[in-house]
């Protein structure tokens, strides 16, 4: 595994498992099989509706705590200060865990004005030792530079749509230069086109690697932190099979030609609170 140093100094995995969009019924399991693999950083969200399974697995799995990474979100129904503050604690009595490694903010909903807020109790509850860093999610550089200007917090993390047909270079650039870190969710395109484009398959077949694994070694070149959903074992163990070859920078070239700007997700600035 390799590893990035957040901005106050924590340490976090640079490849994660990320688990939206498996319900509760069925992420016990699959992070059960995550962690058994090797991986340690798990990414949920309260919207997953998925924690208390998480937390499950997470106990049942009998690693220390102290040796995962575990990332959930508020979501955009509780931002407010007050309203965040509650959400966190029903999201770690779900867990079942009294603190976590990372809290977002999920989505900035810029046209509602509650980010602020809601970083205001995001900063607290970094004080109160709740959580032992604090991001934002798809957050773009507008959002950000409010926070520099107005939080007393730099973010520590920005976690944002990002894979080889969305390089976001603008906003990697922005957070490279004020100590965030950038985090790509659906680092695999969910799954879609970014997996069969031949500049993506050749450089698999030179490597002997999948297509997949060229990615996800895309962004971990790029010091981009990756957090991968499968429920599948042979693609979880797939995932992080990639700290045995290095891509050489003719690879990087091609791949970061790639870009077209193209989402899977909503764009951030049309997000409204639901
Ligand atoms: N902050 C946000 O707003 C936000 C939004 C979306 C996602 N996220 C986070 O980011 C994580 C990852 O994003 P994502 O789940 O949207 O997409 P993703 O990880 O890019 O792709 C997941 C899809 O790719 C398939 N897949 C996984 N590994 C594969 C492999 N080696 N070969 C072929 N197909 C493979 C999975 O199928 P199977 O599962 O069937 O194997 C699944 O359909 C989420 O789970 C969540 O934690 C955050």
């Amino acid at each position: 595994m390799d590893y990035i140093t957040l901005n106050n100094g924590l340490v976090m995995p640079q490849l994660g498992y990320g688990v939206f969009k498996v319900p509760e019924q069925d992420v016990y399991e699959a992070v059960l099989e995550a962690l058994r693999a090797g991986y340690r950083s798990i990414d949920t969200a309260m919207i997953y509706e998925n924690e208390a399974g998480v937390g499950r697995a997470l106990r049942d799995s009998g690693i220390p705590r102290k040796d995962i990474f575990l990332t959930t979100k508020v979501w955009n129904k509780d931002q407010g200060y007050e309203e965040t503050l509650t959400a966190f604690e029903t999201s770690i009595q779900k867990l079942g865990v009294d603190y976590v490694d990372l809290y977002l903010i999920h989505w900035p909903m810029p046209d509602e004005d509650l980010y602020m807020d809601t970083w205001r109790a995001l900063e607290h509850l970094y004080a109160e030792g709740k959580t032992k860093a604090i991001g934002v999610s798809n957050f773009h550089i507008p959002h950000l530079k409010r926070i520099l200007e107005e939080g007393t917090i730099v973010p520590a993390l920005n976690q944002i749509e990002l894979h080889p047909f969305l390089s976001q270079k603008a906003i990697r650039d922005f957070c490279q230069k004020n100590g965030i870190v950038v985090e790509a969710w659906s680092p695999l395109m969910k799954g879609r086109d970014a997996l069969t484009e031949p500049v993506i398959t050749d450089i698999a077949t030179r490597h002997a690697k999948t297509p997949a694994q060229v990615i996800l070694r895309w962004h971990l070149q790029h010091d981009i932190i990756a957090i991968p959903k499968s429920v599948t074992p042979s693609r979880i163990r797939e995932n992080l099979d990639i700290f045995d070859f290095v891509l050489s920078s003719d690879d990087m070239k091609q791949i970061d030609q790639l870009n077209r700007d193209e989402r899977t997700g909503s764009n951030p600035d049309e997000m409204h609170k639901k």
